[in-house]
């Protein structure tokens, strides 16, 4: 039954976790019929390009890197902050395609990653109660009446901020920026005179050698578009299914159903229940999916989620997200892994040890310590060679600013610094050295993995 009658708003006949009340229904209709007269921010072929080559991540060429802010704001939305981010996003995949040796297809959690799903509903300070902040895409951080009403015109701030974000995303990637020449340039002010800032300009010299070798056999920028441009996709979760509806059209070449506000949408923890309104949603729509798996997710439910999101078992239509916490993966992922090689499910299986990593610090701010993301970051990988499954990719919430919201880390943020720089809409996110230092862990692992398959 689940398999038949899906339309664009099918999700409405469904139990649906985490959507906001709003209280005038006419203004959201009308923003909904705005919004679906709106151009497409991202094309079907684009997601399809995508998914092929997630589908060779999936059968174990490549590697998935896919990161940015837990979420994106209106407050800090710059060119600044976009040009830092892709920045570092270039930087972690130059880390990973050239000490790991291997194919990096990049995702941005970017240009739509504003609705954030929260454990309470409401927020309670000295006695009074509000609506918890749920994305700048529903209301207002402040904690006032007013911020807090959740009010549909700011799904269209969200297209237009998503849809600038995007256009200077593709300048960068296309226009030069992202050129392998410019490699020593994407190193960040910030971590320019630390430990990680080193290690990268000694990799960027090195690739830099690599270049003048291979203009001496004239494969140049002139000649090869892979040395002057980059593929960077984007992603977010798709939690607000009126904005995600309203961005769903019918694509003239094939026929199919995509939702054109992102290359890649995933589900999150809180929303993946077999018979409700987001997994109801996202099995209609053809882009490549995520789905991220914390750890109450158990076998049978997660093959059962597999057939209904992908049922031909098409390779690249899915990733899977493990999100477990640094305490519970070596419990909770390997019979997860087990069940879906057993069962023959071609999938991508990415990490995301950020978000089963969160704590209160006593001084009251929300973070995570990074040792315990590396931690299962590590584990991860050797719980997936231990399986004999492709460790195919790694989810990251991280900034191109130096910030300080977690903890530890060479340049040893405390807790006590939490205070200096913290930024963040939502949940703690790495800063740039932190994340340089998990991406170039990751490529020793890369490396090792390729090392063993070659031996074998
Ligand atoms: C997120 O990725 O920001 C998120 C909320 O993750 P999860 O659904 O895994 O908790
Ligand atoms: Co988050």
């Amino acid at each position: 039954m689940t398999q038949q009658n899906w339309t664009p708003d099918s999700w409405r006949l469904r139990p649906a976790k985490q959507l906001p009340v709003y209280a005038d229904q006419d203004k959201l209709r009308a923003a909904e019929a705005r919004l679906a007269k709106l151009p497409p921010l991202v094309f079907a072929g684009e997601a399809r390009r995508l998914k092929k080559k997630l589908g060779k991540v999936a059968m174990g060429e490549g590697f998935l890197f896919q990161g940015g802010d837990c979420a994106e704001s209106f407050t800090e939305f710059s060119a600044n902050n976009i040009r830092d981010m892709f920045r570092l996003i270039l930087q972690i995949a130059v880390v990973l395609t050239f000490g790991g040796g291997t194919p990096v297809v990049k995702i941005g959690r970017m240009a739509g990653q504003f609705a954030k799903p929260r454990s309470d509903d409401t927020e309670t300070r000295n006695g009074v109660s509000l609506p918890s902040y749920r994305g700048d895409i529903v209301n207002g951080l402040d904690f006032t009446p007013e911020a807090r009403q959740s009010d549909p015109e700011r799904m269209i701030q969200v297209y237009n901020q998503s849809a600038s974000t995007l256009n200077l995303l593709r300048a960068f990637a296309q226009g030069g920026y992202a050129d392998l020449h410019e490699v020593n340039r994407w190193n960040l002010e910030s971590v320019e005179n630390n430990l990680q800032g080193e290690r990268y300009r000694a990799l960027a010299n090195r690739i830099g050698e690599t270049l003048n070798f291979m203009a001496a056999c004239n494969i140049t920028a002139e000649t090869s578009a892979q040395i002057r441009e980059t593929d960077l996709f984007t992603s977010h979760e798709a939690l607000l299914l009126p904005y995600e509806q309203a961005m769903t059209r019918i694509d003239s070449t094939s026929g199919d159903w995509y939702d054109v506000s992102a290359h890649m949408l995933w589900i999150g923890d809180r929303t993946r229940q077999l018979d409700g309104a987001h997994v109801e949603f996202m099995r209609g729509v053809k882009n490549p999916l995520g789905l991220k798996c914390g750890p109450t997710t158990n076998p049978d439910e997660l093959l059962r989620l597999i057939d209904v999101l992908n049922p031909a078992n098409e390779a690249g239509r899915l990733t899977l997200i493990a999100r477990m916490g640094s305490d519970k993966i070596k419990q909770h992922l390997p019979p997860l892994l087990r069940a879906v090689k057993k069962a023959g499910r071609t999938v991508v299986w990415c990490s995301d040890p950020m978000h089963g990593n969160t704590q209160m610090a006593g001084t009251g701010y929300k973070t995570r310590s990074f040792d315990r993301i590396l931690s299962e970051a590590r584990d991860f990988f050797s719980i997936c060679n231990a399986e004999g499954v492709h460790a195919g990719g790694i989810h990251l919430e991280m900034t191109g600013q130096e910030v300080t919201e977690c903890t530890g880390g060479v340049s040893a943020v405390t807790e006590a610094a939490l205070g200096e720089r913290y930024e963040t809409h939502c949940d703690p996110r790495l800063n740039a050295t932190q994340a340089l230092e998990l991406a170039f862990l990751v490529a020793d692992h890369l490396k090792s993995e390729r090392k063993a398959s070659s031996a074998a």
